[in-house]
């Protein structure tokens, strides 16, 4: 069976052609790197972008996969969230060669797309924690099956990878911050600023607080010390989030006794942070998975996993409507 999984919920312009459950022919992503001079996403700027590029996106990935779009089953597209423009510019698509090509379309939930984004090259043990950390979500799931999924905390602010997107503004660096963060920080003292956990004893996270103090500490430093500590205050930012994250996933392991933990999202992409997850779970005898790293951040191949594993459950959505605040169906 051949699943087309079409992407376009944000900044990503993403064809993905998924022969049955794992393997995969061609995943093509454009990142619009228009948005970087505006120092965050223009969200009908992005809508332009998907329209002009999706078409010939689609033709290279399936020229990558040496197939035609009469050779593809099933199509998967994003419904949501999203910025609701740019949401509309996949559906439609997928919609206009569903009806021309005479194939089922289907609606994905991005968050699970990123979810099940793990479980294509990995078997992955379950009942498992899932944390998902992106622009968007910052999400701590427990997850016993595919489609079987409940939310025990999630961010009240911003997200982490917003976070570092906001951190690397205050230093001057570029969009997205993430991986700018990730860089500069192997040359940094990750002790060199001490940032708390935030409201520790609630299963939530919250990351406006941590992003604060590092711009007041930031603006208070002369141009010289700003130039001198860049470095150390990447590297202290990114400990913070890891720290973070890794408090709240103890406290749900010892509640839920998961067999594994994963990482999903943007986020899941910084070799740091995957570092300390990996730590975390050896010490604590549970396994740990991540998706490949072109896996981790948007992509079209993610969403035509989901797309299939819901079609093979009969679980699969034909509400091919934009929902910008799409979640999770809990169970
Ligand atoms: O999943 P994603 O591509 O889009 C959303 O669904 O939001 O995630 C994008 C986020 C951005 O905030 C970006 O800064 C962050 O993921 N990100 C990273 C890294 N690569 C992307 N954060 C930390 N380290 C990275 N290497
Ligand atoms: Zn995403």
């Amino acid at each position: 069976m051949i699943t087309l999984g079409i992407e376009s919920s944000c900044d990503e312009t993403s064809c993905g052609i998924l022969e049955n459950s794992d393997r995969i022919l061609s995943n093509i992503v454009l990142t619009q790197e228009i948005h970087s001079q505006f120092g965050g996403v223009v969200p009908e700027i992005a809508s332009r972008e998907h329209n002009k590029f999706i078409y010939g996106i689609l033709e290279k990935a399936l020229n990558e996969a040496g197939c035609k779009m009469e050779d593809v089953d099933l199509i998967g597209v994003t419904t949501g969230p999203g910025l609701i423009g740019a949401l509309m510019v996949g559906i439609a698509f997928a919609k206009g060669l569903g009806l021309a090509y005479n194939k089922p379309v289907v609606a994905v939930n991005h968050i699970e797309g990123h979810i099940l984004a793990n479980f294509i090259e990995h078997d992955v043990k379950l009942p498992t924690l899932v944390m998902m950390v992106s622009g968007g979500h910052t999400e701590l799931i427990f997850m016993k099956n595919i489609g079987k999924y409940h939310v025990l905390g999630r961010t009240i602010d911003d997200a982490a990878g917003e976070a570092f997107d906001k951190v690397a503004r205050i230093l001057g660096l570029g969009y997205p911050g993430g991986p700018e963060i990730e860089k500069l920080a192997s040359e940094g003292d990750e002790n060199y600023l001490k940032l708390p956990i935030a409201i520790k004893k609630e299963p939530d996270f919250s990351f406006s607080g941590i992003k604060t103090a590092v711009m007041y500490h930031f603006k208070g430093l002369s141009k010289e010390m700003q130039e001198k500590h860049r470095a150390d205050v990447a590297a202290s930012i990114q400990k913070a989030v890891a720290d973070n994250l890794l408090y709240k996933i103890e406290m749900a392991i010892k509640k839920n006794m998961p067999k594994s933990l994963i990482i999903s999202g943007g986020v899941a992409a910084n070799k740091y942070i995957r570092k300390r997850f990996e730590e975390f779970c050896r010490e604590r005898g549970i396994l740990f998975f991540a998706p490949p790293l072109t896996l981790c951040t948007d992509n079209g191949i993610m969403v035509a996993k989901a797309a299939f594993e819901n079609f093979k459950r009969k679980t699969e959505t034909y509400n091919l409507n934009p929902v910008p605040n799409l979640k999770l169906i809990e169970v």
